[in-house]
């Protein structure tokens, strides 16, 4: 740990109303949990939550570095504070970024104090306890840990919707992706834990929870009960008060027919898989290191398509990754035909430092891999539309997660993990946040679908 003495930086800290925080959070749901422990952890310290970075005393930044763009955001952030700095605002950098420069972030950003990884989050109290003392370079990057990240003082952002980590990590090693560096190995909590979490939860009012992990299919009880991922999605769905389980984000290599059958007995369990595939072409397949060609993917998704639920489908898909010929491309466009995703996320293939596509020949230029997502997303925009509009007409329960107040909406969120706006014309203001609810849908765009409450529609 590098460690440097610069006085006390907390000095102006008001003991009545305590030391101010900002955070921002980038990247993904583990990193947007992550913040919510942190924030908790932050909170039993004695701080308060301030939302601007002008007003607090420690600003933090919860990074990502999937693709390139993610990277230059904190480092954008943090320029525009470099004035700031060192007049009683200690910086610093979190999660995956921070993991993946390390050290580094303070040649390019000599006023952060704190640099961690999420694996050393466990140690953030006493992190804490160092800056506070006025150590100016304090760091959290050791990656040899089997803990999780379990804390008691978890502040989660949403009132209704809960995620929980069940797996931390990933030990895949796809070609072209930073996540084992950032995050690394793989390492399930026990069965016993998530559950408690999950009781816990429902008995706290939560309804829905998110079953969170890089790869959740790989996950498997350390404890001797040796629970695989359908085990533990099907236990979590019978806790009481628990009315819908999700799960992000399934690697192929690992999707069983196990969690299908788990689907298929628990409408609790929501029906959507997300499943991402990367590319349509075998040959592009093994050389990102998938561990599975088109057709056992295809075999998987039809194991998602014969359940008796009526599943939906989402995907990952990157374009222009290193020897990706126009074949290899038109492969993934077939794919979107074959399968008829209901939403996917494209992304143009981003060389990110560390990994192995980084030394592999055959760069795609930029442009050809705009026009390549262009098509992608206007392929898959078609789809979508025709698939949202064969919805109209039809009843689905949604969980209200918000509201629209200038167009008198209410917004809910399907089972299928579609936003349903819908109107309730007899709620006579009382709040329908939190509550399930039939709607009848009447519109359909490409994103998302309208309706009116089916109470109120004869
Ligand atoms: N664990 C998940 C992926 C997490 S990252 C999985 O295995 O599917 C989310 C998505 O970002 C990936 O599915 C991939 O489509 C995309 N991604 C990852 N690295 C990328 C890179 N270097 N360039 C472009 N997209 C990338
Ligand atoms: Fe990255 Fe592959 Fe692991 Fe997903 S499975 S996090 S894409 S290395
Ligand atoms: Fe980004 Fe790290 Fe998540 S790189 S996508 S925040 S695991």
């Amino acid at each position: 740990m590098a460690v440097e003495r610069l006085g006390v930086r907390f000095a102006r800290i008001d003991p009545v109303t305590g030391k101010a925080f900002y955070l921002e959070t980038f990247g993904c749901q583990m990193n947007a949990h992550d913040s919510e422990k942190v924030v908790g952890t932050l909170l039993a310290k004695g701080y308060n939550q301030v939302e601007t970075p002008e007003a607090a005393d420690l600003v933090l930044y919860n990074t990502c570095s999937i693709r390139d763009k993610a990277e230059q955001k904190v480092f954008n952030r943090l320029q525009n504070f470099k004035r700031a700095a060192g007049k009683n605002k200690v910086f610093g950098v979190l999660g995956c970024v921070a993991q993946q420069e390390g050290e580094k972030i303070f040649d390019r950003a000599p006023h952060v104090s704190l640099v961690a990884g999420s694996a050393s989050y466990t140690r953030l109290p006493e992190m804490l306890v160092q800056l506070e003392a006025g150590n100016r370079r304090v760091t959290g990057l050791s990656l040899d840990t089997d803990e999780t990240f379990d804390t008691p003082f978890t502040r989660r952002d949403n009132p209704h919707r809960a995620y929980i980590t069940i797996i931390e990590g990933c030990d895949k090693s796809c070609a072209y992706c930073v996540v084992p560096f950032t995050r690394g190995p793989e390492r399930s909590r026990t069965s016993e834990s998530v559950m408690a979490e999950a009781r816990r939860l429902a008995e706290s009012g939560y309804s829905e929870i998110q079953l969170l992990g890089q790869n959740v299919n790989s996950y498997r009880d350390p404890s001797p009960a040796g629970w695989d991922f359908a085990t533990l999605l099907a236990r979590t769905a019978e806790v009481p008060g628990i009315r819908r389980v999700r799960y992000t984000t399934s690697h192929p290599r690992d999707f069983t027919k196990a969690i299908v059958d788990a689907m298929d007995a628990n409408p609790v369990i929501c029906n959507h898989v997300h499943l991402p595939v990367q590319s349509g072409s075998s040959r592009m397949l093994a050389a990102m290191q998938r561990l599975y060609t088109r057709d056992q993917y295809i075999e998987r998704i039809a194991w998602i398509k014969n359940a008796r639920r009526n599943m939906a489908l989402t995907t990952d898909i990157i374009v222009g990754f290193p020897g990706e010929t126009e074949a290899d491309f038109e492969e993934t466009l077939q794919l979107l035909d074959e399968v008829q995703y209901d939403s996917l996320f494209s992304f143009k293939y981003s060389p990110r430092p560390n990994t192995a596509a980084l030394g592999m020949d055959d760069k795609i230029p930029d442009e050809e891999k705009t026009r390549r997502l262009m098509i992608l997303n206007e392929k898959q925009r078609a789809i979508q539309i025709r698939r949202n509009t064969e919805l109209i007409g039809g009843v689905e329960e949604v969980l209200v997660e918000g509201r629209h107040e200038a167009l008198g909406q209410w917004i809910g969120r399907t089972s299928q993990n579609r936003t349903l706006n819908f109107t309730h014309p007899d709620a006579g203001g009382a709040s329908l946040l939190g509550q399930y609810i039939d709607v009848r849908v009447t519109r359909s765009g490409p994103n998302s679908l309208a309706g009116e409450s089916a109470a109120n529609v004869v």
